[in-house]
């Protein structure tokens, strides 16, 4: 038996490694606070500019220094030629937008000369967006679509997709998602910044091991096959039939069920009510009614399916509906997530860098020793 300094704590599951003040969750009561507010708080009030700034310095930005934050961060959005060929040549491939948004990262600090943290941590926030959108234009056969400086961060990624001006209830739905998802505790991504930071690397490596990160299925991977089940139901009706042969050819139910949170995920109520106003502004609510009608019957279903373990929707579920309405196609979701989560990142990798400790755990070796050494040729 390990002793208990050699107890292995696979996936480091309860360990708290660092102090931070970015966000907290409690798992039990489902309540997530993001710098300081609860989250129902910031994500329906704040741009995504005041929830980078807020996060960045532990407070809300005066008036001008949000005036000079924007025009800041909106002078830093474009990308240079070389990055927009390799972005061309991504999509021709046919690479997914992930790797794409990691091949567009790396080259964040191209043409710069310092690697100030919170000047490199503006240059990823930024570009971002630039980054995804231009690998989307080339993946539709179209040109990229240069940034706008007078668009707010999310009205600007929105117009960069599709070269016209979003309206307003797209853009508060997006700012609204990006608000919801920019930190969240010390989750996979997240660790990774914080890791490569420890090392003294830099931020622009930092946020490019960390797109990495979420780019696995385990991530950041979900919300695109609950938006191909939703799209199933509305299309065939039932959502029953669906949710009871899911379960009964024993698969998982896509947007169900959370590590942490025992009851409703937080994110998923606010997006809720999110996506609950945008449809009714669009008025297109057909679809969002059988988003709503499947909620019910699969969270009655798991129930019944699964009676001692609490599977309630999570963030996924209405990350799909929203991000779908407000005009994000199905393959840039999780890179729409990358886009915004690009904020808690840079913000844990500042945080690290304020009371900075090589992060260094250890393995407990079950390995073979005192082995000798048998030449290629007599193996
Ligand atoms: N649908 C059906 N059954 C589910 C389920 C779901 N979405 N989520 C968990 N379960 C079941 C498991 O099959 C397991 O049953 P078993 O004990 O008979 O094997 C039990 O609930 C516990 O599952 P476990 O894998 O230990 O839970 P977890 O905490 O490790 O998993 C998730 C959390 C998110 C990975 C899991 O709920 C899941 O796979 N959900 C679907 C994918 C998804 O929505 N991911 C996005 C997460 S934000």
């Amino acid at each position: 038996m390990p002793t208990d300094d050699q107890q292995v704590h696979r996936g480091l599951e309860g360990i708290a490694v660092a102090e931070t003040r970015l966000s907290s969750i409690d798992g039990e009561a489902g309540e997530l606070v993001i710098g300081g507010f609860p989250l129902d708080e910031l994500a329906a009030n704040a741009t995504y500019e005041e929830s980078v700034f807020l996060l960045w310095n532990d407070r809300l930005p005066t008036a001008d220094e949000l005036a000079d934050f924007r025009t800041d961060l909106a002078a830093r959005r474009a990308i240079d030629d070389e990055v927009r060929e390799v972005l061309r040549r991504a999509a021709a491939e046919g690479k997914p937008a992930m790797d794409a948004l990691r091949m567009g990262a790396a080259a964040a600090n191209l043409g710069s000369d310092d690697g100030d943290p919170e000047t490199d941590a503006r240059r990823v926030v930024a570009a971002f967006p630039t980054i995804v959108a231009t690998y989307w234009r080339y993946r539709q056969g179209e040109e990229p679509v240069a940034p706008r400086e007078d668009l707010g961060h999310a009205a600007n990624y929105l117009y960069m997709l599709t070269g016209e001006e979003p309206t307003d209830a797209a853009v508060r739905g997006l700012e609204t998602y990006l608000n919801t998802v920019v930190d969240h505790g010390l989750n996979a991504s997240t660790f990774t910044a914080r890791v490569v930071v420890s090392t003294e690397s830099d931020v622009v490596s930092a946020a490019t091991a960390a797109v990495g990160t979420l780019k696995g299925p385990l991530h950041g991977g979900a919300p695109g096959p609950v938006l191909d089940m939703l799209t199933e139901v509305h299309e065939r009706g039932d959502p029953e039939a669906y949710v009871r042969e899911t379960l009964d050819a024993g698969e998982r139910l896509m947007g169900f069920g959370h590590r942490v949170y025992r009851v409703r995920d937080p994110r998923a109520s606010v997006l809720s009510s999110a996506a609950e106003r945008f449809y009714e502004a669009s008025g297109d609510d057909d679809f969002f009614e059988t988003v709503q009608s499947f909620e019910d019957v699969a969270v009655d279903v798991l129930a019944e399916h699964k009676p001692d373990r609490s599977l309630e929707t999570n963030v996924e579920f209405y990350t799909a509906a929203l991000l779908h309405g407000v005009g994000v196609p199905r393959d840039l979701f999780t890179a729409t997530f990358g886009v915004s989560r690009v904020g808690g990142w840079t913000a844990h990798c500042l945080e690290q860098l304020e009371d900075n400790r090589l992060v260094r755990p250890r393995a407990r070796y079950v390995g073979d020793a005192g082995r000798t050494w048998t030449p290629a040729k007599e193996r």
